[in-house]
């Protein structure tokens, strides 16, 4: 019997945690819940007795592995694992493995929440656009940015994605443009949609140059991760553009700063919520515990990152 550890400063929904326990009791495993912890040695405490420790945008550095003896894996129910140490854990022989895919269309949705709600100027009752006729730029095609693409079909949008990962012949296959650079995507879009991970080659990628070559009322769309953009940049880019407008699903450290001085033309969720809903969480949730599963019956680990 092992232990595994759900620890989620940002909790499940209660459905998808019911979901989680009934994976790894049928297994044989024990279920340890960590939520809403508000202190970090609550979360080494935890991890103590932990053999698999699942995680969502918790950050997972050498002091967890060091605090976790019998650590084997840890899962992160999502997509980006900027969060988790990935040297740390191989030094520490601990197995980090994602949920691709699981929680994309929740992140996609998202996406048009929030376009609508800019391109109707924040709700406030002026008169704004509408979506369709459009065109879309998604920067990245990977799970969430091909949903935004089916789903931006839906609103009548002409969709182009550019991603030197996928080939040309996926994009095209998909019904959207494949587009070669990144400055042609962000020139030629109304809107453009941000889904690259944080890495050290995109952190701050996204700054003043590529912001404004932007067309006029332009608007940037960020549920990927506040530190692809370059936060001094994009202060620069808004001040000089009163065109454009940036939303995002992941509060910038400068966000009081951009709310102050771009009143209208801006706007941040207080928490990051693109996959908090029930369907993503279940789906992340009781895949990471399934993936646990299958790591401890059959030392199955086909989602492994590190
Ligand atoms: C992801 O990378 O999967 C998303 O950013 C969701 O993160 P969350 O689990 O913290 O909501």
């Amino acid at each position: 019997m092992k232990t595994i550890l759900v620890a989620t400063e940002k909790p499940f929904a209660a459905v998808a945690v019911e979901g989680i326990r009934k994976e790894v009791e049928a297994a044989g495993h024990r279920l340890v819940l960590l939520e809403k912890y508000t202190d970090r040695a609550q979360l080494l405490a935890a991890a103590a007795e932990a053999d698999a420790i699942i995680v969502r945008s918790d950050k997972i550095n050498e002091d967890v592995f060091a605090a976790a003896p019998n650590l084997k894996i840890v899962v992160r129910a999502g997509a980006g694992y900027d969060n988790i140490d990935l040297k740390a854990a191989t030094a520490a022989n601990v197995v980090v493995e994602n949920t691709p895919g699981q929680n994309s269309n929740a992140v996609a949705e998202l996406v048009f929440g929030m376009a609508v709600m800019a391109a109707r100027n924040m709700y406030a009752g002026t008169s704004g656009w509408e979506l369709k006729g459009k065109t879309l730029g998604i920067q990245a095609f990977g799970q969430v940015g091909r949903n935004v693409a089916r789903i931006a079909k839906g609103f009548g949008m002409e969709v182009s994605a550019v991603d030197p990962f996928c080939p040309e012949e996926v994009i095209a296959q998909a019904g959207v443009a494949p587009v070669k650079t990144v400055e042609d995507l962000y020139r030629n879009n109304a809107v453009v949609s941000i889904h690259i991970p944080a890495t050290p080659q995109t952190i701050g990628s996204i700054g003043y140059d590529l912001i404004t070559l932007m067309p006029k009322n332009g608007l940037l769309i960020n549920t990927a991760r506040k530190e692809v953009v370059d936060e001094a940049g994009l202060a620069r880019a808004l001040e000089a553009r009163p065109d454009l407008k940036y939303v995002a699903d992941v509060k910038p450290d400068n966000a009081a700063e951009l709310e102050e001085k771009f009143p209208g033309r801006v706007f941040f969720t207080p928490k990051k919520m693109g996959a908090q809903t029930a369907e993503a969480n279940i789906n992340a949730g009781i895949a990471a515990a399934r993936q646990i599963v299958a790591f401890f019956t059959d030392g199955c680990d086909r989602f492994r990152v590190n």
